[in-house]
């Protein structure tokens, strides 16, 4: 079959992005959901200037997104609806330009300067590493921990599901967010203990959700850092989207750590997309690479940091959506 032509203009269009992104930031989706509302009440409403939001919302208009059924009068339709808040997909805070991810795209004016090799892109527009823009600023932590959650909601249950965890007394979540992960294997299986390790922010957002979730109990929720000593008292220790966010180095010395404190007898199971899905994999390691200057890995790659760390690659088990369990035991 000959490969779709490939739209150019369209590929490198800018203001699209930014329209859709602006009024996602705004919220001006949950503004007009239930009727349509006067762009001077939108503006008042976002905290917005009328005349700006009205060429803004204009435009979006002409490409199918919001109608306008009187002169300076806008209202929603099927696109603005999936800029709603509570619309289950969680396009508008993925898309929010206050939030961490929203926020992270806009590196990618730097794209060109990383490839050429000057500087890494998220330090370049924002002054500081990703990580420490969290550490700086309670509101993003919490965003990034909340589109973690939303991700995590359809990866977790299928990575419960697809393993066998209960061979495992404890189970150590490491930068494990809010633990979403942990809840679905600790309510699939009830003999399950579990452990979280994160920074600060997600530390506390963890004991919050596990405490909602009726676990709070069968997890020790532990405030740390991966390239610290981590505590020994689990038999498997899950990297569930941790690697990708770090170069080879900082991977190695993360798995290193899990190996250290799994010791002879446990597990280190790193959960990563795998190039099976290769428009995910290829988007997905352009973001790491711009966000934290990290990268997505094939198994090869993967092989060789476990192996750097002093572990080997066991088993793999693809789940859906491109991902895999890869589950690493100590290289005797
Ligand atoms: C991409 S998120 C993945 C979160 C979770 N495992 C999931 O799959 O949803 C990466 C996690 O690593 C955590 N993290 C970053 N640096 C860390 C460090 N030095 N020590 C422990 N956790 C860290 C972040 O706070 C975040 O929760």
């Amino acid at each position: 079959m000959a490969p779709e032509p490939v739209d150019i203009w369209a590929m490198a269009d800018l203001v699209k992005p930014f329209a859709v992104r602006t009024v996602a930031t705004l919220r001006v989706a949950d503004i007009v959901r239930d009727r349509p509302v006067a762009l001077e009440e939108i503006a008042k409403r976002s905290e917005a200037q009328a005349d700006p939001l009205g060429r803004l919302l204009r435009y979006l208009v002409q490409h199918g997104m919001f109608t306008e059924p009187e002169p300076d009068v806008f209202g929603p339709n099927a696109a603005s609806r999936e800029l709603e808040s509570d619309s289950p997909s969680g396009t508008r805070e993925w898309l929010d330009l206050d939030g961490a991810v929203g926020r992270a795209d806009l590196a990618f004016v730097e794209l060109i300067e990383q490839v050429r090799g000057h500087h890494p892109a998220y330090r370049a527009a924002f002054g500081r590493s990703f990580w420490e823009d969290l550490a700086h600023s309670a509101q993003l932590s919490d965003s990034f921990d909340d589109l973690m959650e939303t991700k995590s909601s359809t990866l977790a249950p299928v990575v419960a599901d697809e393993l066998d965890w209960d061979r495992f007394g404890r189970v150590a979540d490491i930068g494990g967010g809010k633990g979403v992960l942990i809840d679905a294997i600790l309510q699939r299986y009830p003999d399950v203990r579990g452990m979280v390790v994160d920074l600060a922010g997600p530390a506390l957002n963890a004991d919050e959700y596990l405490r909602s979730r009726g676990l709070r109990d069968r997890v020790e929720v532990v405030t740390g850092s991966f390239f610290d000593p981590l505590p020994d008292s689990a038999d498997a220790y899950v990297l569930s989207d941790v690697l990708g966010d770090w170069d080879d180095e900082d991977a190695i010395r993360i798995l290193a750590r899990c190996a250290e404190a799994a010791g002879a007898d446990g597990s280190v199971l790193i959960i990563e997309l795998l190039p099976g899905a290769p428009e995910a994999f290829t988007e997905m390691d352009l973001r790491m690479m711009i966000y934290v200057g990290g990268r997505m890995r094939d198994l090869d790659r993967t092989d060789r940091i476990a192996s750097a760390a002093g572990l080997f690659v066991a088993a793999v088990t693809r789940v859906s959506g491109g991902y895999g369990i890869i589950e690493c035991l100590p290289d005797r």
